[in-house]
């Protein structure tokens, strides 16, 4: 194998250290080197371009350049050959500096010999290849800080940047140059985490603080912005382990961090939005498990999310270990469309309308299905109070309608019974008869007053009183009512408010209610009444649509009864509804019931289950102050002698009822002149040569009405005493179903004991309790 040859060039002005140099080359490498020469640097140099050699042996004091100069230059145009210095015993100092500067060895002239003088050139060579070796791994690492897409920032323990790479200056927006050797904190760190910034890096630099691998901190760059930095930071260690600064990598996380912080806060919004949603929504995957549900799902099955997710839907709302029947689930795959149905969920005790609606991928594969469920309970409880009240208005309009044709009716047959009775002697075989008819005449009228109470047509006087006291007054009544199978319990509230209402009505109410609860304990239980004051808010009348916001009393009647179902409960009001065997119940009571509640401006509740009693409450508005202060005295009935002598003018369109009437005042010893009309009245009047005393008329009839009929004779009388007679109550209250003091009124089916007692308490009276002057509008 041949051996390749080391061509080293030899610049030396000294002929004698050539020829040395020379013969220790041949000895030394056995022709395994090929000397060049040069005698000055000048033809040095030629002889490098001329002849290329792999090394120099070079001494640096030559005839056209001296000392370290001659290094420097021959560096600066050989950088990649080696150089081997050749220097006298004296200059060995300025040899040691050279290589210093970049020459890979120096020998000294007169201590060389041919082996040394080899393994010098070998070593050189070796060195230098190296060295080149080196500076080729230090340019590709540093290519690779260059093209690296994170910043490379190498700090030493005083704080000052050494080491940036070209990405560090793009982010901080300054050139290398710029900040190179400048202290890090004072440039790049806002100021005010400056001081706490440093402190830390001192420590850590220091080893008295731990090196935090990770840390996101932000920085203000050249430019003034501000940006947040992920640092991965390693300490940076001398040959005897100590710190001597921190190298790191930053990467700008600003536009991530952004990015993340508004997912982050788009999610949690879309959240909030989906939690405050008060239906119940369901997001399902294909084979019915929940994959997400809102908080009202949560809160209805009263179970945190973990509990929910990842269940079967019918497992959680219906028990269940398959879908029920009634779920569409099959039909909305096989439709693929939204269904939507109404339904009673059971396990909640409440009604909703619910949507389900599939939802497909890209290919059109079912995908999810997402559920809503709106809880319709309310709506359908305010849809039934509405259907209700209706209902109730239309039979009430019925009732009073028959009541009114049955008064008219009643009216001669009730009079005559009692004229007939009267004139008859008890022996004549009629008479037993008669009394029948009166009797059971008598029961028609009593029914037709109950119908007349439901229809709200009764006339009643609204008193104040105290609710506690009507109940205190009654107590021995209703135990004997209810007997002693039953306790009966009070509980009334003694600052209770006082009400506005007829008291002989809400005695009927109380005695009804207690009556229902009686025959609802066959064998015996509990009846409790209480009382208290109770405040109906907005809220409240929202659900509730025959309530008005304000203060109420309320009066509560519950037993512990077979209680009712629901299709009784819907039922209950409406007038001859019974589910008491025949002869036991009218089905009136409640209807009478709700009829004076509701004239007194009240609201019944009732709450009832089967086998779990009934409590019925009746809301009956507070008096307002003003009211308070006027307690009027109940007036009791007189008892008086029911004939008389005065002259009566009767005005009655009616044939049967006329006569009727007519016979019986005439049958008491009064003067009767009747007419059929108001026109009729007027002529008879003016004709007359006495004047009369009282005016008896119907109050509506054709022509001229009652009402102004009177006036005309109490513009030619003006202390004429009127009564009027009418079967519909309307007629002369109007529809606020109050009797105004002063007006003297008999409703018809007309009792001739009544009647008798009306004319004479008229008749009596100083002033003039039957003028209606000033007191028109009452009859309007
Ligand atoms: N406290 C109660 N417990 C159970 N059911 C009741 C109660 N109160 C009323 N009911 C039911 O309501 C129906 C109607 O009652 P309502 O008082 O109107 O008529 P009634 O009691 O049957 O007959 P009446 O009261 O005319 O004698 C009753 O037949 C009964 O079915
Ligand atoms: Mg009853």
């Amino acid at each position: 194998m041949k051996e390749e040859k080391t061509k080293v060039l030899l610049i030396e002005d000294n002929l004698g250290d050539t020829l040395l140099i020379r013969e220790m080359l041949t000895e030394a490498g056995r022709g395994s080197f090929i000397l060049e020469t040069a005698r000055s640097f000048s033809e040095g140099l030629m002889k490098i371009a001329a002849e290329e050699p792999e090394l120099v042996l070079l001494d640096l004091n030559l005839p056209d350049s001296s000392g370290l100069e001659t290094l420097r230059k021959a560096r600066h145009t050989i950088p990649d050959i080696p150089i081997v210095i050749l220097t006298g015993i004296k200059d060995e100092e300025m040899a040691l500096e050279a290589v210093k500067q970049g020459a890979q060895d120096y020998l000294v002239k007169g201590e060389i010999d041919d082996k040394l003088l080899a393994r010098s050139i070998r070593y050189a060579l070796a060195r230098k290849e190296l060295e080149l070796e080196l500076e080729k791994e230090r340019d590709r690492a540093q290519k690779y800080l260059d093209i690296a897409e994170v910043i490379f920032l190498a700090l030493d323990s005083e704080e000052r940047i050494t080491m940036i790479n070209k990405k560090g200056c793009e982010i901080l927006g300054c050139s290398e140059s710029e900040i190179l050797g400048r202290n890090w904190f004072e440039l790049f760190c806002p100021r005010e985490k400056r001081e706490k910034r440093r402190e830390n890096f001192r420590k850590t630099v220091s080893g008295a603080l731990e090196l935090s691998p990770y840390v996101e901190l932000d920085i203000i760059t050249c430019t003034g912005e501000r940006k947040l930095i992920a640092w991965h930071n390693t300490l940076i260690l001398d040959d005897r382990g100590q710190i001597t600064g921190i190298l790191s990598s930053g990467d700008d996380i600003t536009e991530k961090k952004r990015v993340e912080n508004s997912i982050k806060s788009s999610a949690m919004e879309w959240r909030k939005t989906f939690d405050s949603i008060s239906d119940m929504i369901l997001i399902l995957d294909t084979q019915l498990n929940i994959i997400r549900v809102n908080k009202a799902v949560s809160e209805m099955l009263k179970l945190p999310y973990q509990e929910i997710l990842g269940k079967r839907c019918y497992r959680m709302f219906h028990n269940t270990n398959q879908p029920p029947d009634f779920c569409p689930y099959k039909e909305l795959v096989a439709e693929r469309k939204e269904i939507c149905w109404e339904q009673f969920e059971p396990k909640f005790e409440r009604h909703f309308s619910i949507t389900m609606t599939p939802v497909f991928d890209e290919s059109g594969n079912l995908n999810s299905i997402i559920g809503i469920y709106r809880d319709i309970t309310e709506e359908k409880r305010l849809q039934e109070q509405l259907e209700h009240a209706v209902k109730m208005e239309a039979v009430g309009r019925l009732a009073g309608g028959m009541a009114h044709d049955f008064n008219n009716n009643l009216t001669p047959i009730v009079g005559i019974c009692d004229l007939l009775l009267e004139e008859m002697n008890s022996e004549h075989p009629l008479y037993s008869d008669i009394v029948d008819i009166r009797e059971s005449a008598e029961r028609c009228t009593n029914l037709v007053k109950q119908l007349m109470a439901f229809s709200r047509k009764q006339v009643v006087e609204p008193k104040t009183f105290n609710l506690n006291n009507v109940i205190n007054n009654m107590e021995k009544m209703l135990a004997r009512l209810i007997g002693e199978h039953i306790h009966l319990k009070k509980n009334l509230d003694t600052r209770l408010e006082l009400v506005k209402a007829d008291i002989g009505q809400i005695e009927q109410v109380i005695v009804n209610l207690v009556v229902n609860a009686r025959d609802a304990m066959p064998y015996g239980g509990r009846i409790s009444i209480e009382t208290a004051n109770v405040y109906i808010d907005e809220e409240f009348t929202r659900s509730h649509l025959d309530f008005k916001p304000g203060w109420y009393v309320v009066l509560c009647i519950s037993d512990t009864g077979i209680g009712m179902d629901k299709n009784i409960l819907d039922k209950i009001f409406e007038p001859f509804f019974t589910t008491k065997e025949k002869g036991k119940g009218t089905g009136l009571g409640l209807a009478i019931v709700y009829g004076i509640v509701k004239q007194a401006g009240g609201s019944i509740l009732v709450e009832s289950e089967p086998g779990r009693g009934t409590t019925f409450r009746i809301y009956l508005p507070v008096v307002d102050e003003s009211e308070k202060k006027i307690l009027t005295k109940e007036s009791k009935p007189k008892t008086m002698a029911l004939h008389g002598w005065e002259t009566i003018l009767l005005v009655e369109d009616e044939l049967s009822v006329r006569k009727v009437v007519k016979r019986a005042l005439e049958y008491m010893g009064y003067k009767v002149i009747d007419a059929e009309d108001g026109q009729q009245a007027l002529t008879l009047i003016k004709q007359l040569k006495t004047p009369i005393d009282l005016l008896i008329t119907d109050v509506i009839m054709p022509e001229m009405s009652g009402k102004d009929l009177a006036l005309r004779i109490q513009a030619l009388f003006p202390d004429l005493k009127v009564i009027f007679i009418s079967g519909y109550l309307d007629d002369i209250i109007g529809n606020q179903g109050i009797l105004e003091p002063g007006i003297q009124f008999i409703q018809k089916p007309i009792k001739i004991e009544a009647l008798a007692q009306k004319i004479r308490e008229t008749l009596d009276s100083i002033s003039s309790p039957g003028s209606i002057h000033g007191k028109s509008h009452l009859l309007t």
